[in-house]
């Protein structure tokens, strides 16, 4: 998906991409109030679905290189691309990121974030408060001119500083009618390394921070990623696209855009 040419998104097609994230937006607050004990992870998918439908628009997942499912669910030590699963309950101190990506008139809307089940333990509200703030670290350091290296130079030394580390194997992705096109978006790296951002660029910053190692396994099921160590993992993730001056994210509900 790197050796892609980045395309720029014309006003237009920004505004599309702007509705398909409003949507996804939209679907993770209607979920957010469903993160309780007791229910499953396929009682969320099944909502999804629906109301997805119900906003005349497709699951991106569901199907996508054969993902059984119509949203991922990653609880605790899953890393990222957690199957929704009848038999998957949640429970009290868990927590559980939900990524959603609505196609609304062809456009992807990305977006996911971490929730609290219940009460979470010191160390898991601390993993995931700075895993947002990574996120939002990381948006910060768009604007024209800055480089790709920046956006992961300011996540890691974040993640790091509070004695975390940043999963290397999964990716934040150039996203528009293509749910994964260039360019890559490590959130690790070097500033003043990698392409220079440009206005009309549209990618998704989705970093994934682990309370211990790094590394991550795949499972049998060739989908659901896990830390090898079983410690802990969050994730927040919001489509942006780099504007004139700086950058606007796509995926805030209607509510949020001030602008
Ligand atoms: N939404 C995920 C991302 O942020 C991709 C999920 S692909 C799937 O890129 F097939 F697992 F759904
Ligand atoms: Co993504
Ligand atoms: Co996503």
């Amino acid at each position: 998906m790197d050796n892609e040419p980045i395309v720029l998104l014309s006003s237009r097609e920004i505004d599309k991409m702007r509705r398909a994230g409003q949507l996804a937006a939209e679907l993770l607050d209607h979920l957010a109030p469903m993160v309780k004990p007791g229910v499953s992870t396929l009682d969320l998918n099944d909502e999804a679905e629906r109301w997805t439908q119900a906003h005349g628009a497709k699951s991106a997942p569901l199907g996508y290189h054969g993902f059984p499912k119509s949203i991922c669910t990653s609880i605790n030590e899953v890393v990222c691309h957690g199957i929704p699963n009848a038999k998957q309950i949640l429970k009290e101190g868990d927590i559980i990121n939900i990524d959603v990506t609505p196609i609304l008139d062809g456009y992807h809307g990305d977006t996911s974030r971490t929730f609290f089940v219940g009460e979470p333990s010191p160390l898991a509200r601390k993993l995931v408060e700075v895993t947002e703030e990574c996120l939002n670290r990381g948006i910060k350091a768009v604007k024209p001119g800055a480089r790709i290296g920046d956006i992961g130079a300011v996540i890691q030394e974040y993640a790091e500083a509070e004695g975390f580390s940043v999963v290397r194997d999964f990716v934040g992705h150039g996203v528009s009618r293509i749910f994964h096109t260039a360019p890559q978006i490590p959130h690790y790296g070097t500033r003043g390394k990698g392409k220079k951002l440009r206005p009309g660029m549209v990618f998704t910053i989705e970093p994934m921070i682990n309370e211990g190692t790094w590394e991550v396994e795949v499972m049998a099921d060739k989908w659901t990623a896990l830390t090898k160590d079983r410690k802990l993992s969050a994730q927040f993730e919001h489509t942006i696209v780099v504007t004139e001056d700086g950058v606007e994210i796509l995926t805030l509900h209607p509510a949020l855009v001030t602008s």
